[in-house]
């Protein structure tokens, strides 16, 4: 928005700070919209801070990048975070709500894409799809023979760490696949699945651990050696959340070890540069956490982001707030 003092000459457009580009076109939109700042590209962030610091009144992010504190605490009359993305694990909440900081996220446009990758490594990671493309290609198929069998979807028990709307939809793809569902989470849901309260108990239970809970300290680290052991020597995991919420050096030990039987990963501890272990198994199936990478998707997040600092900056509203 444009402020026009009483005689009606211009005085100032809102200033916002991007911590990154969300999809250049969306990108240009806020551009022409207001006095927007690309973060990434400035050089002396320090003395940038210094000069436009107690201007910036909103911030555009990203699921990935968030916000430091330690940036939040430079904008001292920041009104409102927009972010692409439904994670929020890298925006600190109780600090925006302590200094009344509104945030919105873009959920369920990417439900349907994230579920769908969900599957997709799911069977990838069973029928061993990367492996078998590669047995055709290299010309094994032809000087070695068939390549070794796979493991079956159907008939499997999957065990869902966090039921929210993601691994709802992820239970609604899997259930007509002829998949049995339980699920852990904080709180049973109205739902004909099996709950458990006990995450060991649900890997003791489930072939194939599906995680779709959000990051943050309250999850970190909760798929670690006990739970992979639980899970045991014919179980598999996929994770489409966060890398925090798998103890890694435990995933990688339970690989080498054939504890578990095999992985598909969207996330990782330390994006992009994941641990190169990964990279040896021939039964992990890796993705660039690209769930919500699509083109449509990707649009329909970057116009919510716009649509939302445009409710914010026209009446104070968010489209879809998290705090
Ligand atoms: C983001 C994600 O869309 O939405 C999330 O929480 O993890 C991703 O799918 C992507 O990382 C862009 O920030």
């Amino acid at each position: 928005m444009v402020f026009v003092c009483p005689n009606e000459s211009l005085i100032m457009t809102r200033s916002v700070l991007a911590i990154t580009d969300i999809r250049p076109a969306y990108t240009a939109q806020l551009a022409q919209r207001y006095d927007l700042h690309r973060f990434d590209q400035i050089d002396d962030k320090a003395a940038f801070l210094d000069r436009m610091g107690d201007k910036i009144t909103a911030v555009v992010t990203s699921a990935r990048f968030g916000l430091s504190v330690d940036l939040m605490d430079r904008l001292p009359n920041l009104e409102v975070i927009t972010s692409f993305g439904v994670g929020y694990d890298q925006i600190d909440l109780e600090a925006c709500r302590a200094r009344g900081i509104r945030v919105s996220i873009t959920p369920d446009i990417l439900t349907d894409d994230v579920a769908d990758t969900a599957i997709m490594l799911m069977h990838a990671t069973l029928r061993k799809l990367v492996a078998g493309d590669d047995w055709a290609r290299s010309g094994k198929w032809a000087s070695v023979g068939p390549m070794a069998l796979t493991r079956s979807v159907r008939g499997k028990k999957l065990g869902i760490v966090g039921l929210g709307r993601i691994g709802q939809a992820i239970a609604s793809r899997a259930a007509p696949s002829g998949l049995e569902i339980g699920y852990f989470g904080r709180n049973p849901k109205p739902v004909d699945y099996r709950f458990f309260d006990r995450l060991t108990d649900l890997a003791t239970w489930a072939d194939i651990l599906m995680l779709s809970c959000p990051g943050g300290p309250a999850t970190e680290g909760i798929i670690n050696a006990d739970v992979l052991a639980a899970l045991g020597e014919n179980g598999f995991v996929i994770n489409v959340a966060r890398g925090s919420v798998i103890d890694e050096p435990a995933l990688i030990k339970a690989l080498e070890t054939g504890r578990i039987a095999g992985a598909g990963l969207d996330v990782f501890y330390n994006e992009p540069n994941m641990d190169r272990a990964f990279a040896a198994f021939e039964n992990v199936v890796l993705y660039p956490h690209h769930a919500s990478g699509t083109v449509e998707t990707r649009d329909a997040m970057a116009q919510l982001v716009v649509d939302n600092l445009d409710a914010w900056d026209t009446r104070g509203e968010l489209i879809t707030p998290v705090a």
